[in-house]
């Protein structure tokens, strides 16, 4: 049976999390492809608030198998990490529920310690990375010169090759005593032996599954606009979350690729430096952003950050369907534009002075692109509480339908609030 695939549509933080976490409730499998602990996906179930940055929202889910895959660079200790904190709120793990791709690449404190070296290198320049070590370790993927997961198996030559891993990064550091290799690899030592038993050979496992037809859940992190080819590079991050990359990154072919959905937020948002046609400063961002009083306020999961914040640019949004061939978008937070007496939303830019559809491929272009806006009418009542379509305000329809319809795709599913109940699907 072919995989649902989610996707983020804009620059990540679209609120992928609630809607995996819905969509695994009819799942077997619930898998990540790419990316790794820089992502963070929050679900709220009743009072209890659930932040995950490596595992799967599936996990909530106790029927549900979690999969991290080949294409995923995984830093063990902050996985150990995560795997005991849920543990503690509850949830159960074990290596029947979680597997690790034997193939996934394995974050070090080299890694971590390269991206910040590197941003602090770059000064003005910066690409505002989470500093989880997500470029260096992909970097050294594909340089032939990383560590996978499948390592830690062996703990003897895993040490050894830790060590050597984090002498040479301290020839890069440009400090032979950069990172002592003793102290930093004693940790990863200690995680490693607690991942052992949730190590596996994922693609022979996801093969295996999808061909006796189990239902499959490919749960993407980031979104289209970081993907590192088809996003506004160089601020991107180092893999790619577009559909592509669910068949890099999981090992299996086009023809189990199902249904693909999008997530897109009512409004846009950007956490790190790049261009953001549409952003704004002021009284309209900072509502859109809250006070950071609430989980759900714009400020980054990973790293506390305020999110920059704008009106919902279609422009990004029709550029995602294209790339990742959407068949459906779901809408999150709508709620919080609730209140505005108008709301604007980009249709095209203008670059230059002239028009464009569809989004610039270069960031000297990008970078100059101003949106041209149509305005909408708002709508003032709360729909929080909204479960049937026809309850949300005619002027809340009519700006899903108008998003649809510039995105050139079906939005049947928007998202009210946190909650795990707080969705509207069209009927
Ligand atoms: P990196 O992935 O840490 O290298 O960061 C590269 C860029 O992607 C930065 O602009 C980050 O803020 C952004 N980024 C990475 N992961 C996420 C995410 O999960 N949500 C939003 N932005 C992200």
């Amino acid at each position: 049976m072919p995989a649902t695939v989610l996707i983020g549509a804009q620059w990540g933080d679209e609120g992928k999390g609630r809607v995996a976490d819905w969509l695994a409730a009819d799942s077997d499998i619930v898998a990540r492809y790419a990316g790794g602990d820089n992502a963070g996906h929050t679900v709220y179930v009743g009072t209890q608030v659930y932040k995950m940055h490596l595992i799967p929202s599936g996990i909530l889910h106790d029927h549900v198998v979690c999969v991290l895959g080949n294409g995923m660079v995984i830093n063990p200790v902050n996985l150990v990490r995560e795997i005991d904190e849920l543990k503690s709120a509850g949830v159960n793990i074990t290596p029947e529920r979680l597997i690790i791709s034997m193939r996934a690449h394995i974050i070090t404190p080299a890694h971590i310690a390269l991206d910040a070296a590197s941003e602090k290198a770059r000064g003005d320049q910066k690409i505002g990375t989470t500093l989880r070590g997500i470029g260096p370790a992909y970097l050294d993927k594909t340089g032939r010169q990383g560590l996978r997961a499948g390592q830690m198996a062996d703990s003897e030559t895993f040490a050894d090759a830790l060590h050597a891993h984090i002498k040479l990064a301290n020839v890069k550091l440009g400090r032979e005593d950069a990172l002592d290799p003793q102290i930093h690899a004693l940790a990863y030592l200690e995680a490693a032996e607690t991942l052992k038993p949730y190590l596996r050979d994922t693609t022979e496992y996801m093969h295996f599954r999808l061909k006796s037809g189990a239902r499959v859940l490919c749960e993407g992190a980031q979104g289209t606009m970081l993907d590192i080819d088809h996003g506004d590079y160089p601020f991107v991050t180092s893999s790619s979350p577009t559909v592509g990359g669910v068949m890099v990154g999981l090992g299996f072919g086009a023809r189990y690729v199902g249904r693909v959905i999008g997530v897109g937020k009512a409004y846009s948002t950007r956490v790190g430096s790049g261009p953001m046609p549409t952003e704004l400063e002021g009284a309209i961002a900072d509502r859109l952003r809250g006070t950071g009083t609430n989980f759900w306020d714009e400020f980054g999961t990973t790293t506390g950050r305020p999110r920059r914040c704008g009106w919902l640019d279609t422009v990004v949004l029709r550029y995602a369907a294209a790339v990742n061939g959407f068949d459906e978008l779901v809408l999150t937070k709508l709620d919080i534009l609730s209140g505005f007496d108008e709301i604007q939303v980009a249709v095209a830019y203008d670059v230059n002075g002239s028009r464009r559809d569809f989004l610039p491929a270069t960031l000297l272009e990008y970078g100059a692109a101003k949106p041209i806006y149509e305005t909408m009418r708002g709508w003032s009542e709360d729909v929080s509480g909204v479960r049937n379509w026809s309850d949300l305000p005619p002027a809340a329809q009519a700006y899903i339908d108008r998003v649809a319809e510039l995105c050139e795709t079906p939005i049947n599913t928007v998202s009210v609030g946190p909650e795990r109940e707080q969705l509207v699907h069209r009927t």
